[in-house]
């Protein structure tokens, strides 16, 4: 899926051996778009949270983690071995382009610093100190906690597979934690919540697709890795777009021109500066591996906002301003835009002839896309 034609877009320029080239300077940053009197709507709604938010985390002693998936090390020896021979075999049938989707996956789990980094960013629900009692700081840490288990388990799977180049995958976490990301919250909670609610569901979809392919392709474990992942997604999106709904009923003006406005930016893939040293495009190659076997494609992106229409109900929002109704009809009228002009890029796309990419993940190996 190649949602961002410039996936260099809106960040500062690091410098340089941390970063691949960049390809356009990015526009200037805007800070703090959340006028100041609003950060009280988010005290005032600590209590909401906590009741309704926050049961949405999982207690940590019935969470699932890595190891319920992995070959016991404490086995003795031989057992071990066999076990992880067992992985390599129900791994040995999957192609080459299914790696290069989980390891993309993979490491966009992997750069979590960065996402609580964001998190944190955000005006009136920041951790202020880093074990803040408030309700929407519990939620980032636990989030956070929960999350981490997602590219923990991945990395493991794939590093005893024996399929991909772990140095290289290993590099290309470094270069994109050292990136960074902007998102373009401009420090707002109601821009960062439509998109999370938005990116949770599009990591479920993609998650769920992997699973899928797993399973196809003679691997059931994988499968129940990628689909557990892709539950926790989904719990996660559903708490993300439950605050949406809370702010869409306080301040609905507010919420609806901010869905607006952050549907404008378009909703940035979170890995999108990924790189591992050696392929500037790698993010748009891997986001095109990912749109040809289906794990995440651009019909996607407009069924997750056509979801999150009808979940929010704004078509059928009303007494919003002005300003609100435009939001409300670019936002609604969207889906079916992105969906035609993914189309003729389709029909472009088909006269080219396809070309051979080498991706450093699976030891330099050929795709033609
Ligand atoms: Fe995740
Ligand atoms: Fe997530």
């Amino acid at each position: 899926m190649q949602i961002k034609t410039l996936p260099f877009a809106r960040t500062p320029t690091p410098s340089h051996h941390l970063s691949p080239p960049r390809a356009t300077s990015p526009p200037p940053q805007r800070l703090h778009s959340m006028p100041p009197e609003k950060q009280e709507i988010f005290h005032s709604l600590s209590g909401w949270a906590s009741q309704r938010i926050l049961p949405l985390l999982k207690p940590v002693g019935q969470c699932w983690q890595p190891q319920h998936f992995l070959p016991d090390a404490t086995l003795p020896s031989e057992e071990f071995t066999e076990a992880v021979r067992a992985l390599r075999d129900r791994t040995k049938e999957l192609p080459e382009e299914y790696f290069v989707v989980l390891v993309g996956d993979m490491v966009t789990e992997e750069a979590l610093p960065t996402y609580q980094t964001i998190m944190n960013s955000l005006d009136g629900v920041k951790d202020d100190c880093g074990t803040s009692p408030s309700p929407w700081a519990v939620w980032t840490r636990a989030w956070s906690a929960e999350e981490n288990r997602h590219g923990d388990l991945l990395r493991t799977y794939l590093y005893l597979s024996g399929r991909v180049d772990m140095k290289m995958v290993e590099k290309t976490i470094h270069y994109l934690i050292a990136a960074g990301m902007d998102p373009g919250f401009d420090n707002n909670p109601y821009l960062g919540f439509v998109y999370t609610s938005f990116q949770e569901r599009a990591t479920f979809v993609s998650h769920g697709n992997t699973a899928r392919l797993a399973k196809e392709g003679g691997d059931p474990v994988l499968a129940r890795i990628c689909g557990t992942i892709a539950a926790d997604e989904k719990r996660h999106e559903n708490a993300y777009s439950r605050i949406v709904e809370k702010l869409l009923e306080v301040d609905p003006t507010g919420a609806m021109v901010a869905i607006g406005t952050m549907m404008e930016k378009k909703i940035t893939m979170p890995a999108h500066l990924m790189y591992d040293g050696e392929d500037p495009r790698l993010f748009e190659h891997y986001s095109t591996v990912a749109q040809r076997m289906g794990v995440y494609t651009a019909k996607d992106y407009a069924d997750i906002l056509e979801f999150l229409v009808q979940r929010w109900r704004l078509e059928k929002m009303e007494g919003l301003t002005a300003e609100g109704k435009r939001a409300q009809d670019f936002v609604c009228g969207l889906a079916p835009r992105i969906r035609r002009l993914q189309e003729r890029a389709d029909e472009r796309a088909r006269k080219l002839k396809p070309c051979g990419v080498k991706f450093s993940w699976i030891f330099n190996k050929e795709l033609l896309l």
